[in-house]
Formats: C-alpha cells, sequence, structure tokens
C-alpha cells in the first residue's frame, strides 16, 4: 500500500525501534507522550529538497584527508564503506545526499560536550558526505571509528559505528540511521541496538566485510545498503520523526 500522492510505501513500524525504550534512557524524555498526529504530505515533502554534486569539496568524501594538514592523515584502519541507495522496489536511487559522522579510530568525537579520555586526532574531523550516482551507488573512505563509553547505564559502551543521513528523491525518503562492522561483538551489548525488535532487522545495519572491494596494502572494505522505505526499510534511529 502506498501513501498518496506521494507513491511512497508506508513505513512498518513493527520492524522499527518503538519510540519509548526505557533501557535506552534518553528515549524516555525523547518520546512523545501523545499519539501521532497524521497529515497529508503536500508538495514540498514529495518533491524536494534537491542536491546536486556542485555542493561537494573535493575532499567530502574521503574522512582520511578532508580534515588533515598537507601530508598528514587521519590515525586508524582505513577503510572504504560503499553501497547502495534504495527505493522501496529495489531500485537505486540517484543523487541523494548521503552524510556520515563518526569518532575517531580511539572512539573520541569532535564535539565540545565530548567527554571520553580518549585524545583527539588532530588529522581527523570525523564528517564527510557524498552524492549516489546515476545507480544509487556511494563510497567514501575513512578510518574504522572505536568503541566509546557513554552514560547511560553504569557500564554501557556504543560498538564501532558510523551515523548515516540520507535525503532520498524527497522529505519523504529521508532516513537517519547507524551502521555497524561484521563480527563486533559490542553490536549485542548495546542498549541502543538492544531497542531494534529483532536480531534478523539488527543484521541490517551491519556492514559486511567485503575483501573484493579491499585494496590491497591500503584499507579494507564494507558493504553497507540502505534502504528508504518499504517493509524492509533500514532501521530508523528511534525517534517519531519521519515516521
Ligand atoms: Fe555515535
Amino acid at each position: 500500500m502506498t501513501d498518496k500522492p506521494s507513491g511512497l510505501f508506508h513505513r512498518d513500524r513493527s520492524w522499527h525501534p518503538a519510540a519509548l525504550t526505557p533501557p535506552y534512557k534518553t528515549s524516555v524524555k525523547r518520546s512523545p507522550a501523545a499519539a501521532p498526529i497524521s497529515m497529508p504530505s503536500t508538495l514540498s515533502e514529495d518533491t524536494g529538497p534537491v542536491f546536486t554534486r556542485d555542493i561537494l569539496g573535493p575532499q567530502d568524501a574521503d574522512l582520511i584527508h578532508n580534515f588533515a594538514s598537507e601530508g598528514q592523515s587521519a590515525i586508524g584502519p582505513r577503510i572504504i564503506v560503499y553501497g547502495r541507495v534504495l527505493d522501496e522496489n529495489g531500485r537505486g536511487i540517484p543523487n541523494a545526499l548521503v552524510e556520515v559522522w563518526q569518532a575517531n579510530a580511539g572512539g573520541r568525537y569532535r564535539h565540545k560536550k565530548e567527554s571520553y579520555l580518549a585524545p583527539l586526532d588532530p588529522n581527523f574531523g570525523g564528517c564527510g558526505r557524498v552524492i549516489t550516482d546515476e545507480h544509487g551507488n556511494y563510497e567514501f573512505h575513512t578510518i574504522q571509528p572505536g568503541p566509546y563509553p557513554w552514560p547511560n547505564g553504569p557500564n554501557d559502551w556504543r560498538p564501532a559505528h558510523i551515523h548515516f543521513s540520507i535525503f532520498g528523491a524527497s522529505f519523504g525518503q529521508r532516513l537517519i540511521t547507524q551502521m555497524y562492522f561484521e563480527g563486533d561483538p559490542m553490536i549485542w551489548q548495546c542498549p541502543i541496538v538492544g531497542t531494534i525488535p529483532s536480531r534478523e532487522a539488527i543484521e541490517t545495519l551491519v556492514a559486511a566485510l567485503d575483501m573484493r572491494r579491499t585494496v590491497p596494502m591500503d584499507a579494507r572494505a564494507y558493504k553497507f545498503d540502505i534502504v528508504l522505505r518499504g517493509v524492509r526499510q533500514t532501521m530508523f534511529e528511534n525517534r517519531m520523526e519521519g515516521l
């Protein structure tokens, strides 16, 4: 069944985390206390925003170098993250804006409210962006982020992850999510991951190591496909906006 008039498929809310998930402590204050109100979308949500490549800087898709001093590079395991942005029918979405942000290899963010003891890397900013090609492909180069502790329970740690924001063909396809790494045991300890209702759903957020795309003596590759709507939509972070 599709929404009208946009033609976008409804999201399956049982596949996504509930807004209120007390083991993820801040969801208690963030989640709405009243039932959401359904509103029909209008032209502004159905048709925009539109992004073109002229907004991109030459190193936007290279987090290893885009904050580094001349001749320097970020510290950490070098990786390529690539995949496709797909619509509900499995078709690649061209010209989707994919924005990413992450901690450095020690698990520390470059943010004024960061409190973790791990040091900043002077050559790593932690932000990047790319626009998908005509088939919905994207790729960026970065370093593998480290896990980090966060003030939730007495000893909670986030698994290594990269945050993603994706603008598809319209606001109706906006998605914010997180990507995890194949084989990381911390995934299964995380209270945020634990808000996702099923193991099958969690596994859609785990990027697979892909040795075929690895560049010898340079970088390993991880593959992460993203589905913006429909019954197999990639998990939306547990907040109600966009659902
Ligand atoms: Fe994070």
